[in-house]
C-alpha cells in the first residue's frame, strides 16, 4: 500500500519524507488555507520535495472554471494530480483532464456508485472518505471494499486512495482490505512507529548494554 501524506504542512512534508516512506502528497482547501503562503507556491515547494503524485484541488464549481484552474496547476510539475469533486461538473473535467495525459485525484468520495462514475470518467484516483462516513454512522471500510470489488470485476486501473483516515487503525483496516493507497495525516504516520513493548524492550537491550561496558568498535 503506498503511503501519501494528507497535509500541506510544508515542515512536516520536509520532516517525514527523509523517512522515504511517502509516496505522495494530497492537499484539500482547508488544509491548504492554513498556509500562509499562495497556493501556486505552496504547490511549488511540495513538488520540490516530493517526487510522488501531489494532489492540488481546484475551487471553482463549473467546468469551464475548473478546466482554468487545472491548467495553472498542472503546469506547476509534471507530478500534480488535478484534484476536482464528485460532482457532475467535476466528472466532466476528470474526463477532459485524464484525456490529457493529466492525473486526477476524483474527492468527497461516499458511494461505490460514485466511485463507479470516477473510474468510468479515466480517474488516476478515487479518495472515498472513510472517517467521515464513519463520523455519520457509515462503516467507510466497507466502503473501500465494495470499490476494490467493483474495480476488480471490471478491471479499471483507477486506484482506491482511502481518504479521511483518522487513527491507525483505518490504516490497518485498509491495508487488510487491499487500498492501493492511504493518505494520512502526519499524527498518524508517527502513531504507527510506536509500541509501548518496542520502546520498553530498547530501553531494556540499552540498559544492560550499558552494564556491561562493551562497545561496538
Ligand atoms: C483527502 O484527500 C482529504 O483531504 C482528507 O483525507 C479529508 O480528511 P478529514 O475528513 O479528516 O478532513
Amino acid at each position: 500500500m503506498k503511503i501519501f501524506l494528507d497535509t500541506a504542512d510544508i515542515n512536516e512534508i520536509n520532516e517525514l519524507s527523509e523517512s522515504g516512506l511517502i509516496d505522495g502528497v494530497t492537499t484539500n482547501p482547508s488544509l491548504a488555507s492554513k498556509s500562509d503562503k499562495s497556493f501556486i507556491d505552496l504547490i511549488k515547494e511540495i513538488s520540490s520535495v516530493i517526487q510522488g503524485p501531489i494532489s492540488a484541488e481546484v475551487t471553482a464549481e463549473n467546468l469551464t472554471q475548473m478546466i482554468k484552474e487545472a491548467d495553472k496547476l498542472r503546469k506547476i510539475a509534471d507530478n500534480i494530480a488535478i484534484k476536482v469533486p464528485l460532482t457532475v461538473d467535476g466528472l466532466k473535467c476528470c474526463k477532459k483532464l485524464s484525456n490529457d495525459g493529466t492525473m486526477v485525484n476524483v474527492t468527497l468520495c461516499f458511494s461505490a456508485n460514485q466511485a463507479l462514475l470516477a473510474a468510468k470518467c479515466g480517474a488516476t484516483f478515487i479518495s472515498p472518505f472513510v472517517g467521515r462516513l464513519d463520523d455519520i454512522g457509515i462503516d467507510g471500510i466497507d466502503l473501500i471494499s465494495d470499490i476494490l470489488d467493483i474495480y476488480d470485476n471490471y478491471g479499471f486501473e483507477t486506484q482506491v486512495l482511502a481518504a479521511s483516515i483518522r487513527h491507525p487503525l483505518h490504516v490497518l483496516q485498509v491495508a487488510k482490505v487491499g487500498a492501493d493507497v492511504a493518505t494520512l495525516p502526519p499524527k498518524i504516520i508517527k502513531q504507527l512507529y510506536d509500541h509501548p513493548l518496542t520502546n520498553k524492550g530498547l530501553e531494556s537491550f540499552l540498559s544492560d548494554w550499558k552494564k556491561s561496558g562493551k562497545k561496538i568498535t
